[in-house]
């Protein structure tokens, strides 16, 4: 078997959902492994748009096997709708969708209390949190006892642990509340969750023992990240992150398929930054540029339609996260969204407490205080929406992409200049097609 991993280089929407509908031409599964519903993934073939949160980009490929694997955290009523929408437009999934029965569900309980927390701690140590409950789904799996997977849903004693759960969640809801009334109705739960299980039930699986049979054949994998490296719990810009290992080291914990199957890991990121929610975010660009970026970007979350937080390209990060995930090649995302800047900036380092330092801090307040420094390249007024060929660029534009790929230190294989598949630019060469020298 091959395997190749898609994983995101910044904090999410780095638009890895394109590159996994590009590439899954090319493969015979596709496998999402962490995060749930807070993630979004958007993939634009002609005039339909895929709006996609827990099934993976490979769908819209009728040959392509699709596994959700045991490390994701499943809403189904959100799952259930996805399903719904793609089987209105006439897609089969049956024995092409098969879903994780290790997955944890996000139950109603996990929402409430994503909700509770987030009303309850204010400024900037809110996370933010996308309210899909997938911190609390997440500590319920490591906490065990109160945890609920895929395939307890289809078991004959699920209407007695749910009853059992909720008398327990709901005193310890109800003293975060303070106050707010909390429902929690098991009689109410128990019905809906059983429709949404024997909706479910064709598509539940053992993917563990199936993925391990897989890689013994000879088979193409793709394994599709979510969110991206700097939201990863342990090695992200904690505690403002998800709660998923969302950098390249998730891919097996989350899969049960072993690194050593997997032999190219791609990278993916804007070529600029975004982020949504709270953290901090050095290169941001709180104002009229970062406004610019944002609608010409359409930065607004796929998933909360809140606007992200729009900055310049910080190549520290990058490098970070590329070394973290171990990246052979980079795709760089939404270059046509920086085409009308006289000037762009590139981070190459910062300033910490007055020393420079070329590291990305792993601790939040560092990071909060660390002054990006800044390198400025000429920017490009072309649009480059209909460009297809790395020729068809403008030098200021090769120029950028060349001081990005000598910063992060890995080269660019792909290139995306619009959101529909045709806009992209494959197979890229910098140092073979351009003797300019790169501008400073
Ligand atoms: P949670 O994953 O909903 O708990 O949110 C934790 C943090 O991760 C928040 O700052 C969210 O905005 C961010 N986040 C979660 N999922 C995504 C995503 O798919 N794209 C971008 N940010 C995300």
């Amino acid at each position: 078997m091959s395997g190749t991993c898609i994983i995101g280089l910044q904090w999410g929407d780095e638009a890895k959902g394109k590159l996994v509908d590009l590439l899954t031409k090319q493969v015979d599964v596709v496998v999402r492994y962490q995060g749930g519903a807070n993630a979004g993934h958007t993939v634009v073939v002609g005039d339909q748009v895929y709006k996609l949160h827990h099934i993976p980009s490979g769908i819209i490929n009728e040959n392509v096997l699709n596994i959700v694997a045991a490390g994701v955290v499943i809403h189904p009523a959100t799952i259930l709708k996805e399903i719904q929408s793609l089987v209105d437009r006439g897609f089969r999934l049956e024995d092409r969708l098969i879903l994780s029965d290790r997955a944890h569900v996000v139950m109603p309980w996990h929402i409430i209390e994503d909700q509770l927390w987030n009303s309850a701690i204010s400024g900037e140590k809110n996370i933010g949190t996308t309210l899909r409950g997938i911190g609390p789904c997440y500590r319920d799996k490591v906490g065990r006892s109160y945890a609920v997977r895929l395939g307890d849903l289809v078991r004959p004693n699920f209407a007695e642990r749910i009853r059992e759960i909720a008398a327990a969640k709901l005193p310890l809801l109800e003293s975060m509340a303070q106050g707010i009334s909390v429902e929690l109705n098991a009689d109410a739960m128990v019905a809906e969750f059983t429709a949404y299980a024997e909706q479910l039930r064709p598509y539940i699986a053992d993917t563990t023992r199936m993925l391990l049979d897989i890689v013994e054949q000879d088979k193409k994998l793709l394994f599709e990240g979510a969110q991206g490296s700097l939201l990863d719990i342990d090695h992200g810009t904690f505690p403002f992150v998800t709660s998923s290992n969302s950098s390249g080291v998730g891919v097996s914990a989350g899969s049960g398929v072993a690194f050593k199957w997997i032999d190219k890991m791609i990278g993916v990121a804007k070529s600029y930054s975004t982020r949504v929610g709270g953290g901090p975010f050095p290169t941001e660009l709180d104002n009229e540029i970062g406004e610019k970026i944002r609608q010409k970007g359409k930065e607004f979350g796929t998933t909360t339609g809140r606007p992200r937080r729009c900055g310049w390209f910080d190549a520290v990060a990058v490098r970070y996260t590329r070394r973290l995930g171990g990246i052979d090649k980079l795709a760089l995302m939404m270059l046509d969204v920086l085409s009308g800047h006289p000037e762009l900036k590139i981070c190459v380092a910062y300033e910490l407490d007055g020393k420079r330092i070329d590291y990305f801090p792993g601790d939040a307040d560092e990071l909060k205080r660390a002054i990006p420094i800044y390198e400025t390249l000429p920017g490009w007024h072309e649009e480059i929406t209909t460009a297809r060929e790395i020729t068809d660029l403008p030098a200021n534009a090769i120029r950028y992409l060349l001081r990005i790929e000598e910063l992060v230190g890995c080269p660019i294989e792909f290139i995306s200049v619009g959101p529909d598949r045709a806009q992209t630019i494959t197979s890229v060469s910098l140092t073979d097609c351009v003797s300019t020298p790169v501008g400073s």
